[in-house]
């Protein structure tokens, strides 16, 4: 799903100032009490003092209640245009910086590193740069990473590491040099090219942001991949990989979106996630993902019922 195009205050993410004052909080409406029976940890307690991250929390920079609020299931977000996004949007499938941002916090720690091996126009790039990390992206259309590399010139960023190929070809590469990641958050494509799609351009693109020339023909492109079958194979070749490039106890956080085809729902982020862990990686969690805005189409109306898919499956495997 491409970013809406509307602007509201920023992301819900909480810091606090350089003296560790809190900046604004949301109120805590779930979650763990702390010691001391409150749930925003502002006095101490389990979740440790507000602004301040627990000694003992090796996994990333965040407070206590940030981390809580992390672990919701469910994310509903309404994130501003930004960083090139007038550029970007020219990728069918590009992705808020500001989301991949906050997904980079929870994982890693400032200045770790990151993999994103279906990089694009460069959002998880872009995210870790946005909080201090370093990061390598793979992408098989040299035009993407152009992109990418023009919105760093646009907004003076220093451009992360980024090669041109097949990911399939490319993380052999890494491997032999040894290469081991504090984390992998990537979105490949999310399933084949589907020759008919739920409506068959009978409502038009109008109301779509990103315009559908941006599919690649290249026969690599996972995209491209023959059936469904071939598609969750080459995630577990590429998945394979993904373990070998992680550090023991690192995160690989995998963004995916279900397809309706042939009057059938496809559960693809589910097969994916089976495929994941047929090589070794464990799931620790799915966090649905819901960009406001999203737009709806009667595909079944008056009939029978046909999903209006909204939202995107963000699948977290851990190397354990
Ligand atoms: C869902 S998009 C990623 C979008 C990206 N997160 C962004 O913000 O722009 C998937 C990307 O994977 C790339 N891709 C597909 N097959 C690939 C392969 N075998 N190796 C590397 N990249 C590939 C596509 O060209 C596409 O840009």
């Amino acid at each position: 799903m491409d970013e809406a195009t509307n602007v509201e205050p920023a992301s819900t993410w909480n810091r606090c100032d350089e003296e560790g004052e809190p900046t604004a909080l949301p109120p805590a409406t779930d979650g763990v009490p702390g010691a001391d029976g409150r749930l925003d940890g502002r006095r101490g307690g389990r979740l440790g003092k507000h602004g301040v991250r627990h000694p003992r929390n090796q996994l990333n920079d965040l407070t206590g209640n940030e981390w809580m609020f992390f672990t919701k299931t469910v994310w509903q977000t309404s994130l501003p245009s930004e960083l090139g996004h007038e550029l970007r949007r020219q990728h069918y499938a590009n992705k808020p910086p500001a989301l991949m941002q906050q997904i980079i916090e929870f994982f890693t720690r400032p200045g770790q590193t990151v993999l994103d091996p279906f990089a694009g126009v460069g959002g998880t790039l872009l995210g870790a740069s946005l909080c201090g990390r370093r990061a390598t992206g793979v992408e098989l259309e040299q035009r993407w990473l152009d992109i990418y590399l023009e919105v760093c010139r646009q907004e003076q960023l220093e451009p992360q590491e980024i090669i041109h190929g097949d990911s399939l070809e490319v993380l052999p590469g890494l491997v032999e040099e040894d290469r081991q990641y504090d984390a992998i958050v990537t979105d490949p494509p999310y399933s084949p090219a589907l020759k008919k799609t739920m409506c068959d351009g009978r409502y038009g693109w109008s109301n779509r942001s990103s315009p559908f020339e941006s599919f690649s023909a290249s026969p690599r492109d996972f995209r491209n991949a023959a059936s469904f079958e071939d598609f969750y194979d080459r995630m577990e070749q590429v998945g394979a990989l993904f373990l070998q490039l992680l550090k023991p106890g690192a995160y690989a956080v995998v963004m995916l979106r279900d397809s309706y085809q042939n009057g059938e729902y496809i559960p693809a982020s589910f097969h994916v996630a089976e495929r994941l862990r047929k090589v070794g990686f464990k799931l620790k969690g799915v966090k649905i993902w819901y960009q406001t805005g999203a737009p709806v189409r009667p595909y079944g109306y008056p009939f029978t019922y046909v999903p209006n898919i909204v939202h995107h499956d963000i699948l977290i495997f851990r190397k354990e």
